[in-house]
């Protein structure tokens, strides 16, 4: 009786003496698949970075690269069930969500990545960001990575050499049927399994930006490497719905401030790190790189061109006509 006494007169000092503690910070979770030296990764240490000299006491935010804490088969979900609050995946990972945002997958569609941001600021692309408001999924800023390339296990000069290659490609139709247009087999595979898959020999091929190739060593598995320029690899900055719109008004507001100026960096500077992971994977010499003529690059165009016809109605003739007014 005494003891409880005591104690419940201890617990009552203790609560006096103990400072009202500052609100908690509202924890911002930032998960992604790819490597920190990429523009996706360094974009996510930027926005740590600024959040934390500019709203460190209200927010913190957690960067877990590399599918270190969710990869490509659980992040969309583990964003809309809150247990992650920030993902910037690529748009080829959205087909379950929406059809529209496969119009950045066809190949060729774009001539290079100033087309791409050119049609990231119009109308329609800003309408994209909210085209899977119906899944909580709650777009915020376009981010960029860079042009594709084609990597193999044996040289692809036209389109013909890579018939009957295996291509490791991302859960898109689009990229499906591109390589079905060239006579080649696909399997869809999360990021962080392609590496594995081409050593394994399972796969033989991909397409990837370079800033993809050299953080993931891919050269070591894949000896050639075609200058395609293809198509682009770019990704939507999200939160989910309910999330974003609770945080309180004047913090949300700054937390959008910032990431405009982030998503300018990243995509300022995203042709500027490809082009150092190109050397990068120049000096190191594993794979040999192939560039193309304008008659052999003409070759690929024409052979993947049939892709786009096949996809416009589920993607939507607005949003094909748009896009396709970019290109200078
Ligand atoms: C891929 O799966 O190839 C890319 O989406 C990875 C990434 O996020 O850059």
């Amino acid at each position: 009786m005494f003891k409880s006494v005591v104690t419940l007169a201890l617990s009552a000092m203790l609560l006096i003496c103990t400072p009202v503690s500052a609100a908690e910070p509202i924890v911002i979770k930032f998960s992604h698949v790819v490597a920190e030296d990429t523009p996706k990764g360094r974009g996510a240490l930027l926005f740590k970075q600024l959040v934390e000299q500019r709203l460190g006491d209200k927010v913190k935010v957690e960067v877990y690269p590399n599918s270190t804490l969710f990869g490509d088969a659980d992040e969309l979900q583990a964003l809309r069930d809150g247990k992650v609050q920030m993902l910037a995946p690529s748009l080829s990972k959205f087909d379950a969500y929406t059809k529209q945002l496969q119009v950045f997958d066809l190949p060729f569609l774009f001539d290079d990545l100033e087309a791409v941001k050119r049609f990231q600021k119009r109308e329609k692309s800003r309408e994209l960001l909210r085209s899977m408001a119906g899944y909580d999924i709650y777009g915020l800023a376009y981010w960029n990575n860079g042009m594709k390339q084609l990597s193999a296990t044996r040289a692809l000069k036209a389109p013909a050499d890579a018939k009957g290659l295996n291509f490791r490609i991302q859960p898109s139709p689009v990229l499906e049927a591109q390589f079905a247009e060239l006579g080649a087999t696909t399997s869809k595979m999360a990021f962080s399994e392609t590496l594995a898959a081409l050593q394994k020999g399972t796969v033989q091929g991909a397409e990837n930006p370079w800033s993809n190739l050299a953080s993931q060593k891919l050269d070591s598995v894949q000896p050639f490497i075609t200058e395609t320029n293809h198509g682009s690899l770019n990704y939507m900055l999200i939160s989910n719905s309910k999330f974003w719109i609770s945080i309180p008004y004047q913090v949300r507001t700054q937390l959008e401030a910032i990431i405009e100026e982030v998503s300018f960096k990243v995509n300022q500077d995203a042709e500027e790190l490809n082009r150092k992971s190109r050397e990068q994977l120049v000096a190191a010499g594993r794979a040999q790189i192939i560039t193309l003529t304008h008659e052999q690059r003409e070759a690929w165009r024409e052979a993947m061109r049939p892709v786009w016809q096949r996809f416009e109605t589920e993607i939507g003739a607005d949003v094909l006509r748009a896009a396709q007014t970019v290109n200078r």
